[in-house]
């Protein structure tokens, strides 16, 4: 039996992990590091592999798929975004891209109000404010924040991620409206109101994003963007932090053209200690957790696995991102 040989980039869920260290066609290299593989190690890791299974925080180049040989059949993420690789470069080599949509839609849809909500009551400051002992009495004053239930928030990417968030909001009462460059049938079903982009961050009391970056949304929401929003609203990003201009972001909420940012993802990953936005009392910012569900990543590492077995296998992706790869 031929046996495939294939580099995972970390140890990940070990149901994954099973799937294809019991396989007995397929020969498993993994790097064990808690962080991700240096560049040179993974360039020398790729050498000669026919599947490479690999996380958003490695850059996937035409230099890297070169290292690794004309033999590499597949690169399989564990995520769903993939602007970290180079499709097109993928595809002119024949080579077949996977991803993770959709079992980590719940997840991330729950972590976005999360963010929504903790923002909004101001969670983080105020349980800060108890742990460093400054709960003297029930404050009239404090702590305050915007109602979520009976407001307006414009969802930029009606998608999957983006409409579960639609159908967790309207249990709060809330106006919906979204952007996408078209609309979506299954807005109806959530009663959004399809408004252009001006429309939707002027309108807006909390904006949340769930566009993928791609050449198009790079900085969509830029300092002119942010100008548009209320001073009172909330921006929330669990897509990724290129969609927004941070610099500006920065500006906006020091300078209170917005009220606050909630934000799971940043520029760059991991977001360096002494940058401003963590100095801010307004915003907050976790590390990139959207999907960080027991259930989503037990699922994304065993799509992982079916996405780089089938690659090996000379057999179809369940999902593949660059299925015209099929037709050359
Ligand atoms: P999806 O189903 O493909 O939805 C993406 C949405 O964005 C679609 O409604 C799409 O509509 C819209 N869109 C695309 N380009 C646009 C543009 N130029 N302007 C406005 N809207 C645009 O993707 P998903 O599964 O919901 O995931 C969305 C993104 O979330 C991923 O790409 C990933 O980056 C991020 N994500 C983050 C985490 C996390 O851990 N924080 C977890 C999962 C996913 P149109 O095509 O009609 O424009
Ligand atoms: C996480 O960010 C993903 O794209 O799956």
């Amino acid at each position: 039996m031929a046996t495939h040989n294939v580099f995972i980039t970390r140890r990940v869920p070990q149901k994954g992990l099973d799937m294809l260290l019991n396989a007995p066609d397929i020969e498993v290299d993994i790097w064990e590091g808690d962080l991700p593989p240096p560049r040179d190690l993974l360039l020398e890791k790729v050498q000669g592999i026919d599947g490479l299974y690999c996380l958003l925080t490695e850059k996937i180049d035409a230099e890297l798929l070169d290292a690794a040989g004309p033999q590499l059949k597949v690169v399989s993420q564990m995520a769903v975004g993939y602007d970290n690789i180079d499709v097109a470069a993928c595809t002119e080599r024949g080579i077949l891209v996977g991803n993770t949509p959709g079992v980590l839609t719940e997840a991330t849809a729950d972590l976005t109000l999360a963010l929504l909500l903790g923002t909004a009551r101001r969670i983080v400051t105020a349980a800060e404010a108890v742990k460093a002992g400054k709960w003297q009495t029930w404050e009239p004053m404090g702590y305050i924040g915007p109602d979520v239930y009976g407001s307006t928030v414009g969802i930029l990417g009606l998608g999957r991620i983006g409409l579960a968030v639609a159908k967790r909001l309207r249990g709060f009462n809330v106006k919906l409206l979204y952007y996408s460059r078209q609309p979506t049938i299954e807005a109806e079903a959530v009663d959004a109101e399809w408004v252009d982009l001006d429309t939707l961050l002027a309108d807006s009391d909390f904006v949340t994003i769930h566009c993928p970056l791609t050449p198009e949304t790079k900085h969509l929401i830029n300092a002119e963007r942010l100008r548009q929003m209320k001073s009172t609203a909330t921006l929330i990003n669990t897509a990724r932090g290129g969609v927004v201009d941070q610099d500006a972001l920065i500006e906006a909420l020091r300078e209170g053209v917005i009220a606050y940012a909630g934000l799971d993802v940043t520029t760059p990953e991991p977001i360096p200690v002494d940058n401003p936005l963590l100095d801010l009392p307004n915003a907050l910012v976790v590390p990139h957790i959207g999907s960080a569900s027991i259930s989503a990543r037990n699922k994304m590492a065993t799509m992982t696995a079916e996405n780089l077995l089938a690659g090996c296998r000379g057999e179809r992706l369940p999902n593949c991102v660059n299925p015209q790869v099929y037709e050359e």
